[in-house]
């Protein structure tokens, strides 16, 4: 029951359509856009994409890491990793279909293409809850602004049992 509720709240039809109308106002385009671009719109959490920074700087990341980005929305998260840190290999999970297509999608550009210089990111559609991937397949996780939805969710399945069984 949880799952179609927080898909259908991010679920946004034509985000790919949006942001390349958003790029064209900007005189850029899939050849030519380059992953600073969409910073305005491809990490939407509380403070942006400077939060997410914050946190990435702490992390110690080696070119060699596999990361885990759970949450990962459009991958935004996975391309700053990627293009700031040098790492080679970023896999993102997201409960949210239409994210991980448009994202998928937008790795695909190749001005994008240019930017991740060979890097490796996959996203896939799957819940932090039932990770489709064997213990010990990546080095670090980092996970924006997500947890608390989790964390929110079990609460209020909880109170609904309490309230009403
Ligand atoms: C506020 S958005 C942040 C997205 C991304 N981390 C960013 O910073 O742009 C929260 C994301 O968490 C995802 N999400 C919520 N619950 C999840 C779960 N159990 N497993 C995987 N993703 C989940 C939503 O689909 C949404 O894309």
């Amino acid at each position: 029951m949880a799952v179609p509720a927080v898909t259908a709240h991010y679920a946004t039809p034509g985000i790919l359509e949006n942001m390349l109308q958003a790029l064209e106002g900007m005189g850029k385009g899939p050849q030519t856009v380059a992953p600073a671009d969409l910073k305005a719109c491809d990490e939407f959490h509380m403070g942006g994409a400077p939060a997410a920074a914050h946190l990435l700087a702490q992390m110690d990341f080696q070119n060699t890491d596999r990361v885990l980005d759970v949450g990962c929305g459009i991958g935004g998260t996975a391309r700053a990793i990627v293009c700031n840190y040098k790492v080679s290999s970023v896999v993102g999970v997201d409960l949210t279909q239409e994210y991980v297509e448009a994202g998928t999608a937008i790795n695909a550009w190749p001005g994008i293409q240019s930017a991740l210089a060979g890097a490796s990111i996959e996203l896939h559609t799957a819940s932090a809850t039932a990770l489709p991937f064997a213990d010990a397949s990546f080095d670090k996780l980092t996970m924006v602004a997500c947890i608390y939805i989790c964390v929110c969710l079990y609460i209020y399945v909880c109170m609904y049992i309490y309230i009403y069984t």
